[in-house]
Parts: C-alpha cells; structure tokens; sequence
C-alpha cells in the first residue's frame, strides 16, 4: 500500500480460476484490469502451474508454482478472484489453489484476514452464482474478509464479447468498475482500522 494525495493506492492480487486459453474469466480479468481505479493496482497470481494437493510433497517444500501463488497473495493488500462455474460448484483447479494457499507456511497463512471480492461469468443462464454461492461458504473459513455486494455474475458471457474474445458490453464493463470502486473502499476499511491500531 502506499498513499497518493488523499488516497491510498492498494495491491491486489488476481487469481483466475480457468486455465483455458480463451477462458471468459480471464477476458473479464482483462476487462478488470482495463476499468480499474487509479488507487488500485492488479497482479495475476497464477495457478496454471500449481499441481495436485499433495501433502507428501507439501512436506518437501513448496513446488515453484505454489510459492509463486503465495508470494502473489502475501504482497497483495487484497485477492480478486474470478471464478467459473463447474457443475454447480467451484472448479477443481481454483479450489486445489485455494487449498494450497489456505496451508501454514512459515507462520503465515496468506488468505487469513485478506479482503477478498469474487466475479464470475459462465455460458450458462445462472452466471456462476452457485459457484459464487460455495465461494461464499468457503472464504471465510480461510480466514478471509469478503466484500458481499456488489455482486458480478455474468451469465451468457458469449453474447457479451467482441471477436477478440474481449467483454465489450459498456453495462456489464460498467458493473465490473462499480465492484472495483467499492473492493478498493472493502481494503481501505481494514487498512485504516490497522493504521489505527499501530498508531
Ligand atoms: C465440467 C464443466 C462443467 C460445467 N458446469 C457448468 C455449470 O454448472 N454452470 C454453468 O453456468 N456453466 C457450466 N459449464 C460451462 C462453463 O460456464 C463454460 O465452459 C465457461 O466458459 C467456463 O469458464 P472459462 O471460459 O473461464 O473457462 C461447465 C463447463 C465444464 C467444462
């Protein structure tokens, strides 16, 4: 974090939960990327690299992907996730990188107390709001602060993006900058109240 003018500007780290190339959900990190407020800045953390949750080889150390992911997080002032929809559920590979993350690593667990704000977009007619829905179930009991509204579920996402695969619909871009202004006040909220408590 660091101040500009009255503003405080804050890191976040961007987890995208697909890993297919021309994956909706990351056309809509790129459309985050695009709107986002000036007080805020955004890093990928990726998971593309990120293997299986194994604690055998937990024990041996960090695989390179997974210290990446944590290294990500843990210099982020806040974690935006962008989460597909699988089945009714949260896909395999965002919930086996959460896992991951969610471990005690040298005394530190890098999702505990992080302001967390979820998007997603799927083909289907319900927007990833069950896989939302589990998303809201799992990420406080990682410890983590997650913003509840505004919601940004996008549904039919294929009729939203142009011919470069890029989310060009000025409504749902639009919803995407209202979720980016209020995620930088969710972050500022507990910043402060930790400033406070230093002082
Ligand atoms: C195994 C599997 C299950 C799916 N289940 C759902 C579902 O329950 N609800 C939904 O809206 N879309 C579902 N879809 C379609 C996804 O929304 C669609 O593939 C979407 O493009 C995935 O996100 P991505 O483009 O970021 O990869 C499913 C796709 C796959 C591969």
């Amino acid at each position: 974090m660091a101040g500009i003018g009255n503003a405080t500007m804050y890191r976040v780290a961007g987890i995208v939960g697909s890993l297919r190339a021309g994956s909706y959900n990351r056309a809509l990190f790129r459309a985050a990327v695009s709107a986002l407020p000036s007080r805020l800045q955004i890093v990928e953390a990726p998971i593309l690299d990120v293997p299986l949750f194994n604690q055998d080889v937990e024990d041996a150390g960090d695989p390179e992907a997974v210290a990446g992911l944590r290294q990500a997080i843990s210099g982020a002032d806040g974690v935006l996730i962008f989460c597909p929809e699988y089945n009714a559920g949260i896909p395999g590979v965002l919930k086996n990188a959460l896992d991951w993350a969610s471990r005690m690593h040298n005394g530190q667990r890098v999702l505990w107390d992080k302001p967390v704000g979820i998007m997603g977009a799927s083909d289907g007619r319900f927007g990833t709001t069950r896989s939302q829905m589990a998303m809201r179930s799992l990420l406080p009991q990682l410890g983590m602060r997650l913003m509840p509204t505004p919601a940004v579920m996008i549904a039919q996402v294929e009729e939203l993006v142009d011919d470069d695969g890029n989310l060009s619909d000025e409504k749902t871009r639009e919803r995407i900058r209202e979720h980016l202004e209020a995620f930088h006040h969710w972050i500022d909220v507990f910043a402060r109240a930790e400033r406070d408590r230093e002082s």
